[in-house]
This record gives C-alpha cells, sequence and structure tokens, in this order.
C-alpha cells in the first residue's frame, strides 16, 4: 500500500547574510513565519567612496553579526536549543564578506550543536518571491536582478535540492544594478544609485532619449547595459567623459533618468516574457534589489496580464539583501534533508 509522505516537522531557522553591504540575519519558521529579522545596511559607510569597499564592508560585517545574533533570539524568544539549523550565504558574493558570515555561522553550528546549511544568494532571492506569493509554484521563469547579476532562470517541477534551475539569459557587461549605480554618478545623483534615479526619473520624460534597443543584444536572448551606460555619459557630459560638467540641468537630469529607468525595464520585461512564452510556464517570480524598483514592478505587471501570466514580486523590503529570504530557501533545503559539515565552502561565483 502506497503511503503519502509524512509532512516534516515545521522548522526552526536562524539564517546569516553578509554576502554584500548588508548584515542581516532572520529567525524563520517553518520557512515563511518571521520570528525575528534586522538588516544593519552599511550604505552610510560606503557612500563617501561612491560604491561598496570589500574591507570596509568585511570590517562591518564582523561588528554586527553576533551582536544581531544576539538580538534575533532575543526578540524572537527562543532559546538556541530550540532551533532546527542556521543557514548562511556561502555564494555569490564578495569572497571576504561571506566568510565573515560563514565563519560566524559555522561557530554557531558547533557550538549550539545544530545543522548547518548554505545557501545561493541568487537561491535566495528568488525564494523571497515565493513568500510574497504563497500560490507561486514551479515550473516557473525567475528574474533576479541586483548589483551583481541579472539572469533569467527556468525553475522546473521537482526541485526541491540545490542546482536545479538553468539559466535562460544573463547580462553580457554590467549587472542592472551596477548599471543604476554608474547612471546615477554619471548624473551627479549620488549613491545608492537605483532610488535616486527611480526618484529623479518621477520627473521626467522617458521618452526624451531612445535608448530601449542598447539593452537588447542581437542573439535576441541575452542583456546588456554598458552601451546604455554609454549613452548616459554622452547625453550627461558629452564626449569629454567622465571628467567633463554635468551639461544637464534639473529637467535634463530627470529626462536621462527617466529614459535610462524605461530602457532597462524594456529590456528586463521584454525578454523575461519571451522567456515565459517559450518555457510554457504560468508564472513568474522577480528577485534582487533593482526588483525594488516601482517602475519595474509596474511594467512587469502590465506585461504579464497582457499575456495572462501571474508575477509574484516579493515586498520591496525583500528585494534588497535581507536574511528572510536565506532562511527561507534554507528551509527548503532542510526539508529536503540538505546539511552541510563545518567544511562548507564559499564561492564568489
Ligand atoms: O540585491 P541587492 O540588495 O544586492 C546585491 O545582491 O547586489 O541589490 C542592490 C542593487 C544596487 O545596485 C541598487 O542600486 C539596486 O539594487 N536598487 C535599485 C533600487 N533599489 C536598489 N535599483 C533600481 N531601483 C531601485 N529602487
Ligand atoms: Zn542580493
Amino acid at each position: 500500500m502506497m503511503r503519502e509522505a509524512a509532512r516534516p516537522a515545521p522548522s526552526l531557522i536562524l539564517a546569516l547574510e553578509s554576502s554584500c553591504d548588508e548584515t542581516a540575519g532572520a529567525i524563520v519558521r517553518d520557512g515563511r513565519g518571521v520570528l525575528s529579522q534586522f538588516v544593519a545596511s552599511q550604505v552610510d559607510l560606503h557612500r563617501a567612496y561612491g560604491g561598496v569597499v570589500p574591507e570596509v564592508a568585511c570590517r562591518a560585517h564582523m561588528e554586527c553579526l553576533l551582536p544581531g545574533v544576539d538580538k534575533l533570539l532575543r526578540d524572537a524568544a527562543v532559546a538556541p536549543d530550540d532551533l532546527s539549523a542556521v543557514a548562511v550565504t556561502n555564494r555569490p558574493g564578495l569572497i571576504g564578506a561571506l566568510l565573515v558570515g560563514v565563519a560566524a555561522a559555522k561557530g554557531l553550528a558547533m557550538a549550539w550543536d545544530k545543522p548547518l546549511i548554505g545557501v545561493d544568494h541568487i537561491e535566495g532571492h528568488i525564494a523571497a518571491a515565493g513568500l510574497a506569493e504563497p500560490e507561486l509554484h514551479a515550473p516557473y521563469v525567475a528574474l533576479v536582478v541586483s548589483g551583481g547579476h541579472t539572469n533569467l532562470y527556468l525553475v522546473p517541477e521537482d526541485n526541491p535540492g540545490r542546482g536545479g534551475m538553468e539559466r535562460l539569459a544573463s547580462t553580457l557587461d554590467d549587472a542592472a544594478g551596477e548599471a543604476f549605480d554608474k547612471a546615477a554618478k554619471l548624473l551627479g545623483l549620488g549613491f545608492p544609485g537605483g532610488p535616486r534615479i527611480e526618484a529623479a526619473a518621477k520627473d521626467g520624460d522617458p521618452e526624451a532619449y531612445a535608448w530601449r534597443k542598447t539593452c537588447l543584444p542581437p542573439d535576441g536572448t541575452n542583456f546588456s547595459f554598458s552601451g546604455l551606460k554609454t549613452a548616459v555619459l554622452y547625453a550627461a557630459r558629452g564626449r569629454a567623459g567622465r571628467k567633463g560638467p554635468l551639461l544637464l540641468d534639473e529637467k535634463g537630469v530627470a529626462d536621462a533618468a527617466a529614459s535610462f529607468q524605461e530602457a532597462v525595464a524594456h529590456a528586463l520585461a521584454t525578454r523575461t516574457m519571451r522567456a515565459a512564452e517559450e518555457c510554457r510556464v504560468g508564472w513568474l517570480a522577480l528577485g534582487g534589489g533593482v526588483a525594488a524598483n516601482g517602475y519595474l514592478r509596474n511594467r512587469m505587471r502590465e506585461e504579464a496580464a497582457k499575456r495572462g501570466l501571474r508575477v509574484a514580486i516579493p515586498p520591496m523590503s525583500l528585494c534588497t539583501d535581507n536574511a528572510v529570504m536565506i532562511a527561507a530557501r534554507g528551509a527548503a533545503l532542510y526539508d529536503a534533508g540538505v546539511r552541510d559539515g563545518l567544511d562548507l565552502e564559499t564561492a564568489a561565483r
């Protein structure tokens, strides 16, 4: 007689995330109930340099992680003994920053005698979409757009373990978030670029510059953002390049920001819809810091609705780096029986 597999007991996962410039922790029950969490942003530390400085990031992670864990346990009223496992981002990211989080997680797992689970940061961003939309189910196409990545994946059915996703497309050069950050710098808008461009674009005309095609390389599949960056450079500083004075007034900056945002959203939506049609899926998932962009979120929803596709987009706080998404992915791996040892490795890519 066939017996239905027993549903595993609800897990209680403590997760750490330190892959870039946010130190984050969370305690999550059964992959979706957030008992406590923190995100310590380092934006103010890196602003003076106009970008993330790995050495500065590592030091800040070291200072924030263990006090953060103390606070997580107190806020959740959880004792280490109650935990099912410690999950930690172990790839991809800044290698030194990852090492700080992984070393802390190993120490905690050893001291508390709990299993350790390494989580892929990109799979974490995709898990955040599932938190937002419990009905999301594989197969689906996932777009991960952040400061380090611009990738389209097919998430197949029966994919509880690791590495089951198929990469369908990626950027040939800069990541979309990186392009936002660089364009903001060229337009004199400062750091971090994404939210600054979005704010400036509100008063601009997205049709002012015809930049849409620059992000769609002729291969029909991938993305490219370096040509758009050059277009913004020429509009903002002329052929004199980076060192030239800003040639645009306030309205000109707004128009360039709006046209830039339109070009990025158009490329991301075009390729994602095409992938969904080719893979014949009914669901789309969006994740990563750039998915916090309101203009992109609207465009994706509109284009998906036209095609009868459903789309899962995390709330903004779960788009940018956080540990709730790492706990959610960690819980899925835990339920699938994945466990790592103290030899868990970190990888930049
Ligand atoms: O996922 P994330 O927090 O870190 C990485 O894994 O890279 O993404 C950070 C990126 C940055 O490039 C930032 O400029 C971008 O996400 N970003 C945005 C917005 N908020 C953050 N891009 C566009 N619009 C936004 N509102
Ligand atoms: Zn990220």
